[in-house]
């Protein structure tokens, strides 16, 4: 065979075998359903009493639908100042919002990256990180209220809304002890504790005594309540406004969602507490959901032998949160970077590299690749695919051939399309379960996102749309469905926690 039919050859298997595995990565319409309606049994069971002896979040077949004790929805004319701290996927944010009482705040902010230490290592205590936020808020009172700050004996309390985005079990507006870490936390002596304690105790060490947290809450019920508080006249039918507001979610490092639930369905929550809010005529309650946890079992969900691999041998989680290792920003490159290092190790892909051993540090790295990389490569139409040739070249110090982005191209969408898709389960379960598509004149609803997939995937969330309207809610259901990107929900919401604490 000639040097040129050698390569032909290899080219042609390559792209075969890439067919194939791209193949695995479809989300057909009818597992579309099949996974819509395990969801929505997973969410009644989550809804239900914990068994006997089970600790919040260990189950597997149950979603957490975790109370957040928030039992209202703004309408815009909230006013005041609070304080909101924010640790999410990679930073952690610190700002004081003014609701100005018409839709409109005003924001003052500061977002600091998580060091690397805090991350990987994981002999950091606790008390490490939470004096570290608590340090940072110090910096942040200090330049933008220096009076505050120089008085700590001062009366006035600043009260502060925590946005703290991993699952928690929470016990009341203002407490929760967290069930476990998910993107990239390992630290293992905060499972189990009241995060707001912690927080509360560093902030005080800090000399920061005035600072009050009085309402804890994730980031997807804050995503929530700042997309109503900025909608507001979507509450009111008076307004003309026929859609509203149901669901928040992330799409981001990691995903997860809320809804509102009518308390009665509320079964896990004490009969006393339920009660309580009843005779107080609260009707309905914010859930989250934590849906990055769907289907741990994989009872349902597609499955390749890459995820199994992320899950299992470089995860931090191995066994949970398997939906958001299938859908969320910190997955995708990995993804990628496992399929690449696959075709590789099967002689197809990258063959100036004789061994494992050899390949390019940052290819060999896990978590190295990052989504926003794979994001370049899906919408690159440039000759010979330039562009991903550049980003492959920076992000991993890795040359590749025409014919090799070619199919790493195919790869990158198929990923994507698979994330896409599989967002439209949980968005669909939660309108077929709250009947939302059928209650108000025209049913039309809104969804409140944010997280940076959604946010500046490309064609990310017209994926999503098709993938809704392939659901079981269908085209006419996907019609009268708006995503809409609420922005800074987690300082936002998080001031409106604090406001009705
Ligand atoms: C966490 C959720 C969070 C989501 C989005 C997940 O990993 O478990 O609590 O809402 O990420 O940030």
């Amino acid at each position: 065979m000639s040097f040129d039919e050698l390569h032909k050859n290899i080219a042609e298997t390559l792209s075969k075998e890439v067919d194939s595995i791209c193949q695995q990565f479809t989300v057909t319409e009818t597992k579309m359903q099949e996974l819509t309606d395990y969801f929505i049994e997973s969410m009644n069971s989550g809804l239900e009493p914990l068994p006997e002896g089970e600790t919040e979040g260990t189950q597997s077949s149950r979603l957490p639908m975790i109370p957040s004790y928030v039992t209202g929805k703004p309408n815009g004319t909230e006013k005041g100042l609070f304080l909101a701290a924010d640790l999410g996927g990679t930073n952690f944010r610190v700002c004081s919002v003014v609701l100005n009482g018409d839709q409109t705040f005003t924001l003052k902010n500061m977002k600091n990256k998580i060091p690397e230490y805090l991350l990987d290592d994981e002999n950091v205590s606790s008390e490490e990180l939470f004096a570290y936020l608590a340090k940072r808020t110090g910096v942040f009172l200090k330049r933008y209220y220096p009076t505050i700050f120089s008085n700590p004996d001062g009366e006035e309390e600043l009260k502060m809304g925590f946005t703290f985005s991993y699952p928690v079990n929470q016990t009341s507006l203002c407490s929760g002890t967290l069930i476990r870490w998910t993107k990239g936390f390992n630290i293992s002596d905060t499972i189990g504790k009241d995060v707001v304690q912690l927080f509360q105790e560093q902030l005080e060490k800090e000399g920061l005594k005035r600072i009050k947290i009085v309402a804890l809450t994730n980031d997807t019920v804050g995503t929530f309540l700042s997309h109503c508080y900025g909608s507001g006249s979507s509450n009111s039918l008076a307004s003309g406004d026929v859609s509203e507001p149901v669901i928040g979610c992330i799409f981001g490092t990691g995903t997860n969602g809320c809804y509102m639930e009518e308390i009665e369905n509320i079964k896990k929550l004490p009969q006393d507490v339920r009660e309580k809010l009843i005779a107080s005529g609260k009707t309905h309650m914010i859930i989250n959901t934590e849906w990055g946890s769907f289907d741990n079992e994989c009872r349902h969900l597609p499955t390749t032998q890459y995820d199994i691999d992320i899950d299992q041998k470089f995860s931090t989680n191995p066994g949970f949160h398997l939906f958001e290792k299938r859908i969320s920003g910190m997955y995708l490159g990995e993804i990628l970077r496992n399929i690449i290092v696959d075709l590789h190790k099967r002689g197809l892909i990258l063959n100036q590299y004789r061994s494992y051993n050899q390949l390019p540090h940052r290819l060999k790295t896990p978590f190295e690749l990052s989504s926003e990389v794979l994001s370049h490569i899906e919408i690159d139409d440039s000759t010979g695919l330039r562009e991903t040739e550049l980003s492959l070249l920076q992000s991993l110090r890795l040359p590749t051939s025409p014919i090799e982005r070619e199919q790493i191209q195919k790869l990158v969408r198929a990923i994507s399309r698979r994330s896409a898709y599989l967002t439209a389960i949980p968005i669909a379960a939660i309108l077929i379960k709250t009947n939302s598509l059928h209650k108000r004149y025209h049913g039309e609803v809104e969804v409140g996102c944010d997280g940076s997939v959604v946010e500046y995937y490309p064609g990310f969330r017209s994926m999503m749309r098709h993938a809704l309207a392939l659901s079981p809610i269908g085209p006419d259901g996907e019609r009268k469905v708006h995503l809409r990107i609420a922005k800074d929900g987690s300082g936002v919401g998080a001031a409106l926690c604090a406001l009705v604490a």
